[in-house]
């Protein structure tokens, strides 16, 4: 069973993969790691992630840098969305995330294509939203208990940007698939966002 969560920054998709996954007991990638590794690296280099040659020389870093909690910070996000929006390095990072999708046992993958492009033909398929506002203030504290010192208003203003950019791309923009399920999590606790994801998985598998 290949189960595809797709979704924007925030929305909880990678909390559910997680839980599904470990539900499940199938193997896990967060995508969005994968255009994180890239744009570290072109950082770390000094070259600019809006150049796609700079973005995708830099696709080949080694599958240890995936474990670098750095990957996860703010700067390395929004650099992130920007490398992401080149369809070369789109390209370039297609076969991992197919091949990982394709593992005899299945697989759940997060990210903002999976049920689009990765992996259309997935059994189940959800899309994870809630409403910037919502989003922003999960991220506001996620970054206030890191010890950041950074407005609300800021962290929304960069979640509709990052959401704008990640949907007007023109190659693989996030979307929701026409066979996907919506979870809004915007009202709902952690549990409860799981235990609603699961029944959708259970729904939708034994649809066929
Ligand atoms: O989910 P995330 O915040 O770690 O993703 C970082 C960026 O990577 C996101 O803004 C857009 C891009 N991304 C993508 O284009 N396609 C994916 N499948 C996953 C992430």
């Amino acid at each position: 069973m290949i189960i595809a969560v797709d979704g924007p920054a925030a929305s909880g998709k990678g909390t559910i993969a997680r839980a599904l996954a470990r539900h499940y007991g199938l193997p896990h990638l967060d995508t969005g790691l994968l255009y994180r590794a890239v744009a570290a690296t072109v950082l770390r280099e000094g070259l600019d992630p809006a150049v796609e040659a700079d973005a995708v020389a830099a696709c080949g870093f080694p599958d240890a840098l995936l474990d670098d909690p750095s990957l996860r910070t703010d700067e390395v996000g929004k650099a992130a969305s920007v490398v992401s929006a080149h369809p070369l390095v789109r390209a370039a990072l297609l076969q991992r995330q197919r091949r990982f999708a394709q593992q005899p046992g299945g697989a759940v993958l997060d990210g903002r294509d999976i049920g689009t492009v990765i992996a259309p033909d997935a059994q189940v398929k959800l899309f994870v939203k809630a409403t910037p506002t919502i989003r922003a203030q999960r991220r506001h504290l996620e970054l206030r208990k890191q010890g950041a010192n950074v407005s609300l208003d800021k962290v929304l203003a960069d979640i509709r940007a990052r959401d704008e950019r990640d949907s007007q791309r023109s190659t693989a923009p996030m979307r929701q698939a026409e066979d996907a399920a919506v979870l809004d999590t915007s009202f709902l606790s952690i549990d409860a966002a799981i235990q609603r994801a699961v029944a959708l998985v259970e729904e939708r598998s034994h649809d066929g």
